[in-house]
């Protein structure tokens, strides 16, 4: 007799769901690094990393930078998207194409077809930089899901649930690894813990995440 198992979807190891409309693609990104990575040197060259101040005057662990249409940036004033680098005040380098393949992709892989994102926000963390649990909202469009890929030093990141105070689970990341939350889980609180050195071939003592949104 054939096992019934057949007929129901197995859970891959290469996807962990986190939610009903959230899961970790393992490994998804990496058919992307051999074109991508040249691309985020570019994009760090035009729009150099730097660390920004949050509204309540702290200097955030994380350096960051941004490609795309729309760039993330915060000062005493608040959090917002700007078409400017506010360093440089030109445009925020454009997003090359294979990070719009891919986040399209993976989006796709998720259950949301035709993501076009407008904003791809690149973290830089070194050892110890962490980034305490928010929500991504900014946007102003929430029907659109947060992708999230993770790159070099592997970190722990935490996803919480609508309120603050929610319990969080731990899931660690790895190179290439591809988050994706939208839908019901859109709104979820998230972060990453401090992150241990534990160097990595290709990127040595950093971890590289770059997040897409539909932001404008
Ligand atoms: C973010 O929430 O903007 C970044 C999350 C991460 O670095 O994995
Ligand atoms: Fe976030």
């Amino acid at each position: 007799m054939q096992s019934l198992e057949l007929f129901e979807a197995p859970v891959l190891p290469s996807r962990q769901r986190l939610g009903p409309a959230a899961m970790v693609l393992r490994k998804f990104a990496l058919p992307y690094m051999q074109e991508a990575m040249p691309a985020i040197e570019a994009i760090a060259a035009a729009a150099p990393f730097r660390h920004m101040e949050t509204p309540g005057g702290f200097t955030m662990s994380v350096a960051l930078t941004n490609c795309g249409a729309l760039g993330w940036t915060t000062d005493r004033q608040g959090y917002r998207y700007t078409p400017l680098d506010p360093s440089s005040g030109e445009p925020w380098p454009a997003m090359p194409e294979v990070f719009a393949r891919l986040a399209s992709k993976a989006a796709e892989a998720a259950g949301f077809v035709d993501f076009e994102p407008d904003a791809c926000l690149v973290n830089r963390y070194a050892p110890g930089a962490r980034l305490s649990l928010h929500q991504d909202k900014n946007e102003r469009d929430y029907g659109a899901p947060i992708v999230s890929v993770s790159l070099g030093m592997p970190a722990v990141f935490l996803f919480g649930g609508h309120a603050r105070t929610d319990p969080t689970v731990k899931v660690p990341l790895h190179h290439g690894d591809v988050v994706v939350w939208g839908g019901v889980d859109r709104l979820r609180y998230h972060g990453v813990m401090p992150l241990k050195d534990e160097p990595h071939a290709l990127l040595g003592s950093q971890r590289i995440n770059f997040t897409f949104r539909k932001a404008g």
